[in-house]
């Protein structure tokens, strides 16, 4: 079975639906931040701060090499893991990618704690909604190379996880 990648901007529910969607499946959940933070024994903002951002794009992608190649999991990305056109590639040879989006009102209130995200917090500069459009607007192009798209604005997790199961099963992808 192919894996079943989440792609999408930071704050569209890439974790919490990458959990759900494994339960429903009864495949293994694989969290790529969490993998980077295990494998380097520091958490994401403190390899930023420290070592700065092409350290942990360095470790994300020694992180997909090693993921890539697993089997009938659900892999939750970070969202900036597909601007690596090698992580794309490593990514969708077993897997079918499923972009996760969601207005940038949503992504605003579920991004609004600083010190978690370092690429939201450095473009922020007072204006976070704007900080957000123009993420989005650089990343658009990223985001497209998904097979399909799931908008999680107004929707839980479990919603969304029934939406992207629909989608898989009339794509082929899933039996039943
Ligand atoms: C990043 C998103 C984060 C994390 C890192 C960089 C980005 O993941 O990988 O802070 O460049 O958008 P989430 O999308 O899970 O917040």
């Amino acid at each position: 079975m192919k894996n079943i990648v989440l792609i999408g901007f930071m704050g569209t529910g890439k974790t919490s639906t990458g959990r759900a969607l494994s339960q429903r499946l009864g495949k293994a959940f694989i969290d790529l931040d969490q993998y980077i933070e295990e494998a380097a024994g520091e958490t994401i903002p403190q390899m930023f701060e420290q070592r700065g951002e092409a350290y942990f794009r360095a470790r994300e992608r020694e992180a997909v090499e090693q993921v890539a190649g697993r089997q009938n999991a659900v892999i939750s990305t970070g969202g900036g893991t597909v601007k690596d056109p090698i992580n794309v590639s490593l990514l969708k040879r077993r897997g079918v990618m499923v972009c996760l989006t969601a207005r940038p009102e949503t992504i605003l209130a579920r991004t609004a704690h600083t010190g978690e995200r370092p690429v939201l917090d450095g473009e922020d500069t007072g204006d976070r909604l704007l900080a957000i459009e123009r993420l989005l607007k650089e990343r658009e192009r990223f985001y497209a190379q998904a097979d399909f798209s799931v908008d999680t604005s107004d929707v839980s997790p479990m919603q969304v996880t029934e939406r992207i199961v629909r989608a898989l099963k009339a794509r082929g992808e899933l039996r039943g």
